[in-house]
């Protein structure tokens, strides 16, 4: 059994509720995997044998708790098998220069922080209507007549396929089983 951080930034909810997914798939494995929003719980990433990290993307950047957390680990997490996982619209667009744009702000998150994960995950978000103010439904709205046309604000929207986030947590599971099953022993 492996002890794995799930840790993430979210404004909305879906990357909270994509990371407790992960959390749930890891646990059925046989891992322990507590999930923790580094917003609100500042998680100590040394005593984990792996660590999976979390973030939507708002306005072309990711959440600024997650690039803290990264920044101020760095050095541990490099020495640790990692995962990185990314909610967008972006990500969900049938068109493929907007999905394009998804894997370049990983490309540019893992310059600016010199965090390079072993696995990565782009994931389709959601569409919230229900918990925007005013002014960001409007701005939603616009975002969402360009993309995927649902512009219609009495209800909500989800663009996640459970599907891949669950092949994604078996590929990140197998992907630590296999490095923890070559360390010498002693090394546990
Ligand atoms: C104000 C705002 C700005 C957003 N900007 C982008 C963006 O630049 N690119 C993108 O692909 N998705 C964008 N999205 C979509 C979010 O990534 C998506 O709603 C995601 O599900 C949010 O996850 P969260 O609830 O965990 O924060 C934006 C959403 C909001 C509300």
């Amino acid at each position: 059994m492996a002890q794995i951080l799930v840790c993430y930034g979210t404004s909305e909810g879906q990357t909270e509720k994509i990371a407790e997914r992960i959390g749930d798939r890891l646990s059925e494995r046989g891992h322990r995997a507590p999930v923790r929003n580094v917003d609100e719980s500042d998680p100590d990433p040394g005593g984990y044998d792996a660590v999976l990290i979390g973030s939507s993307i708002h306005m072309g950047g990711h959440q600024s708790p997650v690039e803290t957390f990264i920044t101020e680990n760095l050095e541990v997490l490099g020495a640790l098998p990692t995962g990185f996982f990314q909610v967008s619209l972006s990500a969900a667009s049938d068109d493929p220069g907007e999905r394009a744009e998804a894997a370049n702000y990983v490309e540019d998150f893992e310059e600016s922080t010199g965090f390079h994960p072993d696995r990565v995950g782009l994931f389709g978000g959601a569409l919230r209507y229900s918990k925007y103010g005013f002014l960001k439904r409007l701005l939603m709205k616009q975002i969402a007549k360009r993309s995927s046309g649902d512009t219609d604000t009495s209800r909500d929207y989800e663009y996640t396929d459970w599907g891949e986030v669950d092949a994604f947590a078996a590929d990140f599971a197998a992907f630590v089983e296999g490095r923890l099953g070559e360390r010498s022993p002693g090394e546990e």
